[in-house]
């Protein structure tokens, strides 16, 4: 009988939808997306959600500049959006399995319910909140935290507000969130990033305002309707309302949101009597010159403009092997087109054109695979596990230099026939378990080999020899750009 298969719940931050994606906001999700597809090659029942938080003062003021003032207005607009975000991420090909709005009805009944717990618990409470708030992060900002006066992340100045707010009581669970994040070493990742955690718990927590006066979006109290959820309190719970199954097992955020994710979400969840998330992996920013990418401050790619210039798998293969997962990493169209043109190309391309072109000519015989023994699997798998994606690639890419060599140093082009079939059909076995093992970064190329070598991508396949008995050279799967 087969066992059940294992599952699997990841997710990434739901996006402000005033703005369409660009590059930055992009490698969030291809991130999430190659960390779901490699726990989809594992064999394991994946559920990849991702979503837009609508109903932040953002939204309102973006639909005030197109002169959209009413809710009606609003909901269109932010219809309007989703339809660009959707549209880009299957430019991307992230393939997601639940897509969350938080305007949906079934967002604003878990809001509602939620709230509704922790005000039974006693951790909601009115009081007056006086300070400032950036705009930018949507969230309550201490002069402490400004440099210059200016919000560090987004470079503006924060309104000063003083207004009636419900309270979440934050401080209450400071001691249970970090006995947690202690005890749970696994909890917060990279490492850096749990300890930045832990000394900002030490430091003392305040509660929090979780409500604003009604601006005319977003979602009412229950218990006030002159008020709307802050946003943030609404947005985290889309990793509820989004999926049917609690807890997820894997949060992929940036690192700018890491607070929100690592102690008030924590809280909030404690607070209502709800498990902890699995894990919480941050990951640093995409930046231009050392400067964040960043609508705000202007110096945004489109995605779609690098996908249709350079190729998805060009963009995609980037990511991962320039910019160690969670460190921040600079962003270079030069650097992108040089590591397409020597390793995706003139490494990769090469060998699957000449294997299969040879091949085509001379024909397949199967025999048992000992090349294959130099693929350094168990580290490969590792390094996916733990999101080392550019140290996995670099495994692989070093099994493919061996590959290439091997055509070179056997002369397989004017070897014996015999022998020459063998050698061909194990290199095609290799490059088998080369396109399986890139699927999750470069799922085009791979989807190409696996239709012309005839096997289905999953990891089992990979130990499976193939079953093969001729084959047609393949088309260029990395035609070489010019910068
Ligand atoms: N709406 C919140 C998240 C709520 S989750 C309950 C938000 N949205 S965002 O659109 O501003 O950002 C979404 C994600 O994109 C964040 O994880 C953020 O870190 C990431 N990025 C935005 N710019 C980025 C870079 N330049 N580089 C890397 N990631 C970037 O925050």
């Amino acid at each position: 009988m087969a066992g059940k298969k294992k599952k699997f719940y990841v997710t990434t931050p739901i996006y402000y939808v005033n703005d369409v994606p660009h590059v930055g906001t992009a490698y969030c999700i291809v991130s999430s997306d190659i960390i779901s597809r490699w726990h989809r090659l594992l064999g394991e029942d994946v559920f990849f959600l991702t979503g837009l938080d609508e109903n932040s003062v953002k939204t309102y003021k973006a639909a005030q500049k197109l002169g959209k003032g009413t809710r009606t207005d609003i909901q269109k607009y932010t219809d309007d959006m989703a339809k660009k975000w959707r549209e880009v991420w299957e430019k991307l090909r992230i393939e997601y399995n639940g897509f969350i709005r938080t305007s949906e009805a079934r967002h604003k009944k878990v809001v509602l319910q939620f709230f509704n717990e922790v005000n039974k618990k006693g951790d909601i409470y009115k009081g007056k909140y006086k300070g400032l708030y950036c705009e930018g992060c949507e969230a309550f900002i201490t002069e402490k935290e400004l440099v210059n006066g200016l919000c560090p992340f987004h470079k503006t100045k924060p309104v000063k507000l003083e207004e009636e707010n419900y309270f979440f009581k934050l401080k209450k669970y400071q001691n249970q969130v970090l006995k947690y994040i202690e005890k749970n070493k696994d909890f917060i990742k990279p490492e850096s990033k749990r300890k930045e955690i832990i000394s900002f718990l030490k430091s003392g927590l305040k509660d929090i305002s979780i409500s604003r006066p009604d601006y005319g979006w977003g979602i009412n109290l229950p218990v006030d309707k002159n008020q709307v959820f802050w946003v943030w309190f609404d947005a985290l719970l889309n990793y509820i309302s989004g999926s049917k199954s609690w807890p997820a097992d894997l949060h992929i955020i940036g690192k700018d949101i890491l607070r929100f994710h690592a102690v008030i979400w924590p809280a909030m969840l404690l607070s209502a009597g709800y498990e902890l998330p699995k894990k919480i992996f941050a990951h640093g920013f995409l930046t231009i010159n050392r400067q964040k990418i960043s609508k705000s401050l202007g110096n945004a790619i489109s995605p779609v403009y690098l996908v249709e210039r350079y190729g998805l798998d060009a963009l995609r293969y980037f990511f991962a092997r320039e910019i160690p997962f969670g460190e921040d990493g600079d962003f270079s169209e030069k650097v992108l087109v040089e590591r397409y043109n020597n390793e995706l190309a003139n490494k990769f391309g090469n060998l699957v054109s000449r294997v299969t072109g040879l091949a085509e000519k001379t024909g397949l015989e199967k025999t048992e695979n000992k090349l294959i023994k130099k693929l350094k699997l168990k580290e490969i798998e590792k390094n996916f596990e733990n999101y080392k994606f550019d140290k996995a690639l670099n495994e692989i890419f070093a099994f493919i230099d061996i590959c290439n060599e091997y055509v070179q140093s056997q002369k397989i082009w004017e070897a014996e026939e015999t022998k020459a079939r063998k050698q061909l059909y194990e290199l095609l076995d290799c490059v088998k378990a080369i396109a399986i093992l890139l699927w999750p970064v470069i799922p085009s190329a791979s989807e190409k080999i696996a239709k012309n070598l005839g096997f289905k991508i999953s990891l089992k396949n990979l130990k499976k020899p193939l079953n093969l008995k001729e084959v047609r050279k393949s088309e260029v799967l990395f035609v070489k750009i010019k910068l």
